[in-house]
This record gives C-alpha cells, structure tokens and sequence, in this order.
C-alpha cells in the first residue's frame, strides 16, 4: 500500500520524505487556501515546489472548473506543470467526461470526492488512474466508509480494473490500517495520523527498560 500525505504544508510534506515512507502527495483547494496559497501564479508554483521535495512520487493538483471545457483547460495546464502531476477531477457529469478525455490523451486523474460504488465503476470506466473515496466524511454520517472500500475492491477486482483505489479523508491510524486490510492502493492522509502508527505504549515502556538496564549494568 502506497502512503501519500494529505496537506499543501510544505514542511509536513518534508517531514514526511524525510520519514523514508512518501510515496506522493494529495492536495485540494481547501487545503491550498488553508496555507494561504491564493492567485493562479501562486497556486502553480506552489504545486511545482511540492513536486520538487516528492522526487518520483504522484501529486494531484485539482481543478476547479465544473464545466467540460474549463476542466479540460485547466487540466492541460496542471499536467503540464510536472511530470508528476495527476489531474484531481469532480465526480460530476462533466467531470467523468473530462477523465475520459484526459485519458485518451495519456493524462493521469484522480476523481475526487468518491461517496459510492456507483461513482467508483463510472470512474473508472472513464479511465481514472486514481479514485478518491472520502472515509471519514462518509463515517461523519454515521455510514461505514472502510465498508465502501471493501466493496471497491471488491468491484474492481471482478473485472480487473487498472484504477488505482486512493482512500482519503483518513482522520486517525485506525482508519489507515483497516484500509491495508480492505486491500486499497493508496492511503492520502493527514501527517499526524501516519505518524500515529508509530506509537505503542508497550513499545515506549519496553524501551525505557531495556535503556534502565543497560545503564544499571554499565554505569
Ligand atoms: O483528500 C481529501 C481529504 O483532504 C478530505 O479530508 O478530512 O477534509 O474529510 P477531510
């Protein structure tokens, strides 16, 4: 399972390379604004210089047209940005028309905002490299979104879809080791919630003593 970092922060995205564990990043438009990132100019430079700390590893950068026509527009330009670059689309109508278009031409997606099976099969039967089924919204609702990835994989399996399956909106450690047991692809989550898989308070006290130990026997 491939772990990619959900955040425009430059320093989180660091830190997590540094970790040795990157395999990508995924942003939105939320998250760009939330770093105060704002003008065309800005927001394009800001995804090259995400690209530059990633080295190999995919960033989605998302448009934000609704229409056909803008989607596609603005998609050219991101894709052009970096070879890196994976166009983060809607699941809308015009959406699922532009992933087919970009697909054609050889231009990696991501469709966004995944909430059902549904839109799972519509994407990727348009041709996504990635979908983006959002867990921890769907859990905010009180419906189960580590049960919406078991039924995509599910899904996809029976015909041998290439779409890769990206869970986000992960909001704790739970959430990304129960999506390793569902078998998705990819995991996008917060730098905290990776982090939080380190911790164990077993493994903090078996430390403490082995450290207690050597310095009884040792001085
Ligand atoms: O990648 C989508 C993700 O950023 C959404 O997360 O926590 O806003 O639901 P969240």
């Amino acid at each position: 399972m491939k772990f990619f970092v959900d955040t425009a922060n430059l320093d989180q995205i660091r830190e997590a390379y540094d970790l040795g564990i990157l395999d990508g990043v995924t942003t939105n438009p939320s998250l760009m604004a939330k770093e105060g990132i704002v003008g065309q100019q800005n927001i394009l430079d800001h995804y090259v210089n995400i690209c530059n700390i990633v080295g190999s590893g995919d960033v989605s950068a998302e448009v934000i047209s609704t229409d056909f026509e803008g989607i596609i527009r603005e998609g050219q330009i991101l894709s052009e940005l970096h070879n890196n670059i994976v166009v983060k689309v809607p699941m809308i109508k015009e959406g699922v028309k532009a992933i087919k278009y970009f697909s054609d031409k050889g231009i990696r997606t991501n469709c966004t905002l995944i909430f059902s099976p549904g839109q799972a099969i519509l994407a990727a039967k348009a041709g996504a490299t990635y979908i983006s089924p959002f867990i921890g919204r769907l859990d905010d609702i009180h419906l189960d979104g580590i049960n919406l990835i078991e039924q995509i994989v599910h899904i996809y399996g029976n015909y041998a879809f290439e779409t890769e399956i990206l869970a986000a909106s992960i909001r704790n450690p739970l959430h990304i080791v129960k999506c390793a047991e569902a078998g998705a692809d990819v995991v996008t989550c917060p730098l905290p919630s990776i982090l939080g898989l380190l911790k164990h308070p077993l493994t903090d006290a078996g430390l403490a003593q082995f450290l207690a130990d050597h310095k009884k026997a040792n001085g």
